[in-house]
Order: C-alpha cells, then structure tokens, then sequence
C-alpha cells in the first residue's frame, strides 16, 4: 500500500517558497524553512542585507548626513552650483569616500544641485543662487564599497509661499511615505500614501523617476513608485534596503529632460522639491540609514 503523504511535501513537489523549484532542490534541506533571502533573489532580483551589510550603509549614511548638513552651513546667495559641488567632492573624499554620481553613467559632477523648476539631476555650474529660491542638494557617498543615498530641499534666503508650500508638501511625502514601512505592508502602501498625501494638498507626484534598492549598487531592484495602490507589490521584509525620494510639483505632474540629458525640469515650469533618504526594513518597522530631521 502507498503511503499516505496527503500534508507532506514531496521532495520533487514544487517548492512552497514560490521559486518554481523543486522542494528537495530549494527549501528542504535549509533550516528555519524557507530561506527569504534566495526566495527574494529569485523572484525580484533584490539582495536582502545582512547585519554587518546594514552597519556598512548606516557607516556611509552618517558621512551622507554630515555632508548635507555641511552644505546647508553654506547655502546663501550669491554662491554657484559648483561651490556645491565643490564641497561635497573635497568633503567626500577627505572622509575616505567616494562621491557616486561622478561619472555614473556619464555623469560629469560629484553631486546633483536642482534649483527650483529642475525635478532632479541637476548638473552643477556658474548659476549663482539667489534669495527665494529653493534648492535640492542630492549626494550618494561609497563608504568601504558601501553605498547611502540622501537629499534635502533648502532655502535659499528668504522663501516666497509658493516656496513653502512645495518644500512643505515634498517634506511630508517623505514622512508618509517612510510611516508604511513595515514587514508585511508593500511598497504599494509606501506609494499610496505618498500619493494621496500629496495630492490632497494639490501638488503632483512624478512618475518617471523613482526609488530605488541601494546598498551594494547605486540602483538596485526593485523600483519604489511614489504613487499607487494599497496592498499592491512586492511585501516589504527585514533586510531591504531602499530609498523613498518623491519629487512633488506645484502644477502639473509632467517632466522634460533638457539637451544636456541629465536635467530634468517640470514641463510648466512651476516648482518642484524632492526629499530623500535610505531606509532598511527592520522586524519592528523600518529605520532610516541616513536619518535628519523632517
Ligand atoms: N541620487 C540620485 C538618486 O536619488 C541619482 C543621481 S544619478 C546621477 O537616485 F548620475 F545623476 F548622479
Ligand atoms: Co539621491
Ligand atoms: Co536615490
């Protein structure tokens, strides 16, 4: 008589895990079950950090953090998006560090400075800031083969409403958007709630640039959308790591990228502010890698 096995998993079954595997290939002979760690590689192409990984991104985070607060220290006008760039590279590398952006992808400068209708990517230059305007300062540093990600939107001088208002709304993005992270909510619920905050206040989010896995790589799987569907995509577990960076406007959501392929400006020509920072999915929540004040 053929044993009963009507609640065991055979071992050329295919595996619970989901891999599309067989048990006895997969899952069988690991302990603690199924193993998130090649389940996530597998299916999503996203490589779950260990410890020592998180405490080399939290090390390259807190050099990402005191940079944006060094360039804060600065920002008046009158000064150039080079100066910028200037401090960021010297301060980078005084610190054993790498600035990311120089050269990725042909890149041509150490930090992106985006002032006022530039969404993102701004390439540093002569232009000189001036009171009123607002300024987004991006920096990724490469600490021991470690990689943080991080932006802030500053005041240049005095601030107009339209001004407030955008760097206001772009701040709470973030804030809402990082208050889903959680294990077992989605990266669907992180851009749902980005969404409908920022909506709410009538701005527009923007969707063609995105979050993004951060850690080993500058950009790793997946994508993090700022806007979207409760429930939807991929689970959130211990041990991802990614960024949440919404790019809010104060007209319409639609971008164009200027003839040197890098700037991204909005299409109206109305504000738009961006904050950044990266996060790794705890089994109590999420915590910031490169925390500042919100
Ligand atoms: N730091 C940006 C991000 O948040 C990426 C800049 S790519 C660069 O993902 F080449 F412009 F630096
Ligand atoms: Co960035
Ligand atoms: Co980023």
């Amino acid at each position: 008589m053929a044993k009963k096995r009507k609640n065991k998993i055979g071992r050329n079954d295919p595996c619970p895990c989901g891999s599309g595997l067989k048990y006895k290939n997969c899952c069988l002979h690991k302990k603690g079950g199924i193993d998130l760690k090649d389940l996530y590689f597998r299916k999503y192409r996203i490589r779950l950090k260990e410890k020592a990984d998180i405490e080399g991104i939290r090390r390259a985070g807190r050099l990402v953090v005191d940079t944006l607060h060094l360039v804060e220290r600065e920002i008046r006008p009158g000064i150039t998006t080079d100066y910028i760039n200037t401090l960021v590279h010297e301060f980078t590398v005084k610190n054993h560090a790498i600035p990311a952006p120089l050269n990725y992808r042909g890149f041509p400068k150490s930090v992106c400075v985006s002032v006022n209708e530039v969404v993102c990517h701004g390439i540093p230059s002569e232009q000189v800031l001036r009171d009123g305007d607002i300024v987004n300062v991006d920096i990724t540093s490469i600490l021991n083969g470690y990689y943080a990600d991080a932006n802030q939107t500053f005041f240049v001088g005095t601030p107009g409403p339209d001004a407030r208002k955008i760097v206001n709304v772009a701040r709470g993005s973030l804030k809402e958007g990082m208050s889903m992270i959680y294990p077992g909510n989605t990266l669907g619920d992180i851009g749902w709630a980005i969404q409908r905050y920022a909506e709410g206040k009538g701005c527009s989010v923007v969707r063609e640039f995105v979050g993004h896995g951060v850690g080993f790589e500058f950009h790793e799987p997946p994508e993090v959308r700022h806007y979207g569907r409760k429930g939807e995509g991929i689970p959130l577990v211990p041990g991802m790591v990614f960024t949440i960076e919404p790019m809010i406007n104060l007209g319409g959501k639609e971008v164009s990228i200027l003839e040197d392929r890098w700037t991204v400006v909005t299409r109206d020509g109305s504000l738009s502010a961006q904050f950044e920072q990266t996060f790794v999915v705890t089994e109590e929540g999420g915590e910031s890698l490169t925390p500042f004040d919100l």
